[in-house]
C-alpha cells in the first residue's frame, strides 16, 4: 500500500518514472516534491502518476503513489505533506498509530490534510527550528511515532532522511544516483543490487549515505537483484495481466528449479513439525489451502488466513512449523500473525530480500519474477509448483518433477486456448452475480477463479463448497444465474448432483475438467494431468482480463485495491 521513492543525483524525471513503477502499490492519488532553487516545490493531485503530477524537477526529489487509508482521496491528503513553512516534505507509507495525539500536541489549526501522515514533517520541522540536525531530529520523531512506517524526507537544505518500522525501504546507488524506494522493481533499470533498511534504521542522505540504529553507525549490505532489468516492463502487451497469464509456462517450469539442499531443508522443517500451519492471504492462501492436500496425510497440516491465525497463535506451539506463503512478501497480515509465534517459519516467495525473507528460517523462492498486475496470476501457479516440489521431496515422489514440467507444457496449450475459452465464458457470464463451486481440491480452484473474477470484473461472484449449495445459495438461483463447477474424477458424482440441482432452478452450468457432462451448458476443457490445479485458473485469470477490458476497468489496477497490502 502505497509506494515510495527518493532520488538523489543525475538524471531527470526519474522519479515519476520510478513511480509509475510503483502504482501496483497504490493508484488514488500521487505527488513529488522536488528541491530547485527557489526551495521545494510540490507538485500533487488524484489519479494515476501521469494524471496527478507535473513533475518539478531538482537535483533531489521524493515521490508518493497512494492507497488511501486516513483521509478521502483528494489532492489535499496526497502526499508529499510539508510543515507549514515549506521546508521538509515527507512521503510515507504504513500508518502512524498516535496520529490524533500528535496532531493535538502540534496544534490541530496547523493541519492541512485528514491523514495520518502529516504529523511526520510538522515534528521533523519542529525539531529543525530547534537547531537539531537531520539525524537527531529523525530520533526524537521516530521516538514518538507509533504503528509502521517507511517515510522519506526531503529537506530544504538538500538531504534526504529516511526511516521505517514494519514497511519495507530499499536503498541503492550507482555512480550518480542515490534512491530510496519501497521495492526494488523501479531500481531494476538503474542498479544491481540493493539493501533493504532494517526496522529503527535512520537513513541520512547527504554527499553520502550513512544509516544509524539505536545511536550507531550501521551498514546495511547490498545484495545483488535477482531480476533483470526489462523484467518489469509491459515489452508489446497491452497490459501486465496479459504478459503475466502468459508468462506461465515459463513460470511453472522455472518454479520446479529448486537447489536440492534447499529442498531437504525445507522437507525436514516440514517432516519434524507436529503440526504445519500453513498461512497467506488473497490468492495466496488458496496456494495455501493446495498445499494443505499436498502434504496431506504423512503431515498434519492446517491452512489458515492469516487475519485470522493471528487469533491462534497460542495455538501454534515451538514444535510445529509455519508455512508462510506470499507473492510479495509485505502482507500486513501475514507478518503480523508471524510476530506472535515461535515456531520456526518456512515461507514460499517471489521477492526476494521482503520482509517475510528476513522474518522466515528458511526460504523457497518461486521465481516467477516481478509480478505487476495486482491480481496475482504467474505467482499463484508458482506458489503450486514450488509447494507441490517440495511435498515431492519430503514424499520421495521423484516423478512429480517430471510431472510439473509436462504441465508447464499443457499450460502453453491452454493460454492460447484461454482467448477463445474465454470469449465463450465472457457470453455466459452476463449478470451481475455468478458463483463458483467445487468439491476438496476443485474447491481451492473454484475461490481462486472466482477471486479473480471479482478482482478484475467487479462481477460478484462466491464460490463455496458445492455440498453447500443447498444450504442456502440456492435460494440466490434464478433462470440463467451462471454457476461454475469445478469437476474431477474423485468428486464428480456428488459435485455433478448438486450442478444438477442448480440447473434444475435454472441456472446456466458451466463445466470445468476434462470431461463434457450432460448438465453442462457450456464446457472449459481442461487437460487430464496430475497437477491440474495448475491449469484450471487460467482460462478463468483469461476472462477475468476480458471482462475488465470490456468494462472498461483497468485490469492491472482494479478500483479499491492494491497489490501490496502493508496495512491491516
Ligand atoms: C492483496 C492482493 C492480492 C494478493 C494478496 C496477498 O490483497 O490484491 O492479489 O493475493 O494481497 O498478497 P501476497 O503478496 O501476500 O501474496
Amino acid at each position: 500500500m502505497c509506494g515510495i521513492i527518493g532520488h538523489a543525483g543525475k538524471g531527470e524525471n526519474i522519479v515519476p518514472k520510478c513511480l509509475q513503477k510503483l502504482e501496483y502499490r497504490g493508484y488514488d492519488s500521487a505527488g513529488i516534491a522536488a528541491l530547485n532553487s527557489s526551495g521545494i516545490e510540490v507538485s500533487k493531485g488524484v489519479g494515476t502518476v501521469d494524471e496527478a503530477v507535473e513533475a518539478p524537477q531538482g537535483s533531489a526529489a521524493i515521490g508518493h503513489t497512494r492507497w488511501a487509508t486516513h483521509g478521502g482521496v483528494t489532492q489535499t491528503n496526497a502526499h508529499p505533506h510539508t510543515d507549514p513553512d515549506g521546508r521538509v516534505a515527507v512521503v510515507h507509507n504504513g500508518i502512524i498509530d498516535n496520529h490524533s495525539d500528535l496532531r493535538e500536541e502540534v496544534g490541530e489549526g496547523r493541519f492541512e490534510s485528514e491523514t495520518d501522515t502529516e504529523v511526520i514533517p510538522h515534528l521533523l520541522a519542529q525539531h529543525l527550528k530547534e537547531g537539531l540536525d537531520p539525524r537527531a531530529a529523525a530520533e526524537e520523531v521516530t521516538d514518538r511515532l507509533e504503528g509502521s512506517y517507511a517515510a522519506v524526507a526531503l529537506l530544504e537544505g538538500g538531504q534526504m532522511v529516511a526511516f521505517k518500522q514494519g514497511a519495507p525501504l530499499a536503498v541503492a546507488r550507482n555512480q550518480d544516483e542515490h534512491f530510496f524506494s519501497s521495492d526494488v522493481v523501479p531500481l531494476l533499470e538503474h542498479v544491481n543490487e540493493a539493501a533493504f533498511l532494517q526496522d529503527g534504521d535512520i537513513a541520512i542522505l547527504d554527499s553520502d549515505l550513512r544509516v544509524f540504529n539505536q545511536g550507531r553507525e550501521v551498514e546495511r549490505d547490498s545484495q545483488e537483484i535477482q531480476w533483470e532489468g526489462g523484467s518489469a516492463t509491459r515489452g508489446d502487451f497491452d497490459h501486465f495481466t496479459r504478459k503475466e497469464i502468459g508468462e506461465q509456462p515459463e513460470t511453472i517450469k522455472r518454479a520446479t528449479f529448486q537447489d536440492e539442499e534447499s529442498l531437504t531443508e525445507a522437507a525436514g522443517m516440514l517432516e519434524k513439525a507436529r503440526t504445519v500451519w500453513i498461512t497467506g492471504c488473497g490468492t495466496s492462501s488458496y496456494a495455501a489451502d493446495h498445499m494443505r492436500d499436498y502434504l496431506a496425510p504423512e503431515v498434519d497440516a492446517r491452512s489458515i488466513q492469516s487475519h485470522e491465525l493471528e487469533y491462534r497463535t497460542d495455538e501454534v506451539g515451538d514444535d510445529d512449523a509455519v508455512v508462510a506463503v506470499s507473492q510479495s512478501g509485505e502482507t500486513k497480515d501475514l507478518l503480523a500473525a508471524l510476530e506472535g509465534i515461535e515456531a520456526p517459519v518456512l515461507s514460499f516467495l517471489n521477492v526476494a530480500q521482503s520482509s517475510l525473507e528476513r522474518r522466515s528460517d528458511h526460504t523457497i523462492h518461486i521465481n516467477a519474477g516481478p509480478e505487476v498486475g495486482v491480481a496475482s496470476t504467474k505467482a499463484y501457479t508458482a506458489q503450486l509448483t514450488a509447494m507441490k516440489t517440495v511435498a515431492a521431496e519430503l514424499k520421495d515422489q521423484e516423478q512429480v518433477l517430471e510431472s510439473l514440467r509436462s504441465t508447464a507444457e499443457k499450460a502453453e496449450r491452454l493460454v492460447k486456448a484461454s482467448e477463445s475459452l474465454a470469449e465463450k465464458l465472457h457470453g455466459a457470464l452476463k449478470g451481475e452475480d455468478a458463483y463458483f463451486v467445487g468439491r476438496y481440491q476443485r474447491f481451492h480452484s473454484a475461490k481462486e477463479a472466482s477471486l479473480k473474477l471479482k478482482e478484475l470484473s467487479y462481477i460478484h461472484s462466491e464460490a463455496f463448497p458445492a455440498g453447500e449449495f443447498k444450504h442456502g445459495t440456492l435460494a440466490l438461483v434464478e433462470e440463467g444465474t451462471p454457476v461454475v463447477g469445478f469437476v474431477d474424477e474423485e468428486t464428480a458424482d456428488e459435485t455433478l448432483s448438486n450442478l444438477e440441482e442448480a440447473s434444475s432452478r435454472g441456472a446456466e452450468i458451466i463445466g470445468v475438467g476434462p470431461k463434457d457432462r450432460d448438465v453442462y451448458d457450456l464446457h472449459v476443457p481442461i487437460p487430464e494431468d496430475p497437477n491440474r490445479e495448475m491449469l484450471e485458473v487460467i482460462p478463468f485469470q483469461m476472462l477475468a482480463l476480458k471482462t475488465a477490458l470490456d468494462r472498461g476497468n483497468d485490469p492491472d489496477r482494479p478500483r479499491n485495491l492494491a497489490k501490496s497490502v502493508t496495512v491491516k
